[in-house]
């Protein structure tokens, strides 16, 4: 596992070494009049394509919202999510809000703004599953590729981990009965229950996560920009008319 954990971290390194300052500073965005965002479109209710196929969520308002600070036409780019940073630090896109909680490995190869919301994680299991900590042990637990909840799950000592590229994909093995219990964000997990209307139960969060935008690795005036601006906008009533929209509350770090 330490291996793997090496691997990955040296091609995110090489990565972004590769590709070194293939970023627009702020000046540079700035008089191209648009900033491009990237996110990913498969984690609602923060980014996900709705019916009409348009990118909607909590991150797409956020973002909008900052765009629009920032005086600049937000242009945005899905992209998958396992390969979503590599992609910043190649000039795909000016920055990433894709819910990325902020850890000490990915900030190894991207800077990351100030928290935009703190959360955690949860066990969804179906009626008489799995809830708490040790139940999960000896299970066969779902979490999607490359998360932290990947990460978070490997504690409770499963029987198997089972890996999805999109968190729906974990949804419906577990409601296949291919898992035992799927861990993922509070959030995304109450919604997936709400607009499907399925008969799942969500333990208490278990961790707190803060979560943050990324931008490529030194990409400095860009990142005090976005800090700035998400600073302006959680107060002048912006972010909260956003959160309460989404969450009926203000999921700020507190
Ligand atoms: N917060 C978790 C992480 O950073 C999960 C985020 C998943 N986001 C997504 N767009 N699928 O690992």
């Amino acid at each position: 596992m330490r291996k793997l954990l090496w691997l990955s971290t040296l091609v995110l390194v090489l990565g972004s070494l590769s590709m070194a300052q293939q970023y627009r500073t702020f000046p540079e965005i700035k008089q191209s009049g648009k900033i491009l965002i990237g996110t990913e479109g498969q984690f609602p209710p923060f980014n996900y394509f709705n019916d009409k196929n348009q990118l909607e969520g909590f991150d797409i308002d956020i973002g909008n919202a900052i765009a629009e600070q920032l005086g600049l036409t937000p242009e945005w780019k899905a992209h998958a999510w396992d390969t979503m940073l590599i992609a910043l630090n190649q000039g795909r896109f000016d920055f990433v809000i894709a819910s990325h909680t902020i850890t000490e490995e990915r900030a190894k190869a991207v800077d990351f703004t100030n928290p935009y919301y703190c959360t955690g994680n949860v066990i969804v299991s179906r009626p008489g599953g799995p809830q708490t900590p040790e139940e999960l042990k000896g299970k066969v637990i779902g979490a999607q590729l490359g998360t932290t909840f990947e990460e978070f799950a490997k504690q409770f000592e499963p029987k198997q981990l089972k890996t999805y590229q999109t968190n729906p994909d974990a949804v419906q093995d577990l409601m296949m009965g291919r898992i035992d219990a799927w861990i993922t964000d509070q959030f995304t997990a109450l919604e997936a229950i709400k607009s499907r209307g399925l008969n799942l139960q969500v333990s208490e969060p278990l961790n707190k996560e803060e979560i943050g935008m990324a931008v490529a690795k030194g990409n400095s005036l860009l990142l005090a920009a976005l800090n700035q601006a998400l600073a302006e906008i959680q107060a002048n009533g912006v972010y909260e008319q956003i959160s309460m929209k989404w969450f009926g509350k203000d999921i700020r770090c507190k």
